[in-house]
């Protein structure tokens, strides 16, 4: 029979070994409890088991820096690092400079009229046009490409009813400036193009470069640019068809390569408004000799 005193040591024993686990478990819990912070997740790090325990709070938590610590509070050093701390070590966010369309300081007269050829230039090769503004993406198969106010007002007209009509028309290209150019024909001449010049205008001579000018293609092609390709397509048909209506026309057509010095474009377009696109229609002229009478 064990002695009174056994009892006693007994009794006490297993008091202190409750005391004790209790403690523990509250050290653990008081602080979660008590959880004011942004995180829907809240992970405790039990020391001497070596586990992160995540688990979500029944309720939600109110934003509280202080509180966003208690990770640090139960580890053991190893490799969480407190929410705070971590922000302050976050690599610096990269700036996004939103794209805006090429400006110039210098003033020129407005040259969306100039008669542009094969052998007539810019008077002035720096010209930027004024009020350049980007085509938004469903008219771009390309990004960040500019035309002029009146020029992108008209072509979202024209692409919007193709597409109505049934017709995904994209523009490939638009406002170039003489650099651009320049790299362009070097480019060509560097892959061997003898007759580049036949199909890209020398810097300072290129339609481009007014803002007003658009290479187009069409979703049957995959929005290929300047391909031959574009002439047997429904949207070059279309466009045929339409396109003066917006104010725009072909400036390189096909039975006129003598006249224009350049090869057949069916994807180049130049808005020169309504009135003169349908009076260029109907004389059967090139831009260049409408422009020149
Ligand atoms: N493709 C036309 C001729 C230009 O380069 O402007
Ligand atoms: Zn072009």
């Amino acid at each position: 029979m064990p002695s009174k005193k056994f009892y006693i040591f007994a009794v006490i024993l297993i008091s202190t070994a409750l005391l004790f686990s209790g403690s523990l478990l509250d050290r653990k819990f008081s602080k979660l409890n008590s959880t004011q912070g942004k995180a829907s997740v809240v992970e405790v790090v039990y020391p001497e088991e070596g586990k992160i325990i995540s688990f979500e709070p029944s309720r939600p938590i109110e934003q509280n820096p202080q509180n966003l610590n208690i990770i640090q509070e139960d580890q053991n050093t190893k490799d969480i690092t407190p929410l705070a701390e971590k922000k302050d070590e976050d690599p610096p966010k990269k700036k996004v400079i939103p794209f805006s369309c090429l400006t110039s300081e210098k003033e020129y007269d407005d040259m969306w009229l100039f008669n542009l050829g094969q052998n007539i230039s810019l008077p002035d090769t720096t010209y930027i046009p004024k009020g350049l503004e980007k085509i938004p993406n469903i008219y771009s198969a390309r990004t960040n490409i500019c035309l002029t106010h009146d020029t992108l007002e008209n072509l979202e007209a024209m692409l919007s009813q193709a597409k109505i009509d049934g017709h995904i028309i994209k523009v490939t290209s638009a406002f170039r400036t003489f650099d651009y150019q320049t790299g362009l024909l070097q480019t060509a001449t560097d892959n061997g193009n003898s007759d580049a010049n036949l199909s890209i205008a020398k810097p300072g001579y290129s339609e481009h470069q007014l803002g007003t000018a658009v290479d187009l293609s069409g979703e049957s092609i995959n929005f290929s640019s300047a391909d031959r390709a574009f002439n047997y397509t429904e949207e070059a048909k279309w466009l045929e068809e339409h396109a003066s209506d917006y104010g725009f026309i072909e400036s390189y057509p096909k039975d006129k390569t003598d006249i224009t010095g350049y090869i057949y474009e069916p994807w180049h377009y130049r808005y020169v408004g309504i009135d003169n696109a349908k009076q260029i229609l109907k004389n059967n002229q090139t831009i260049t000799e409408f422009l020149a009478e």
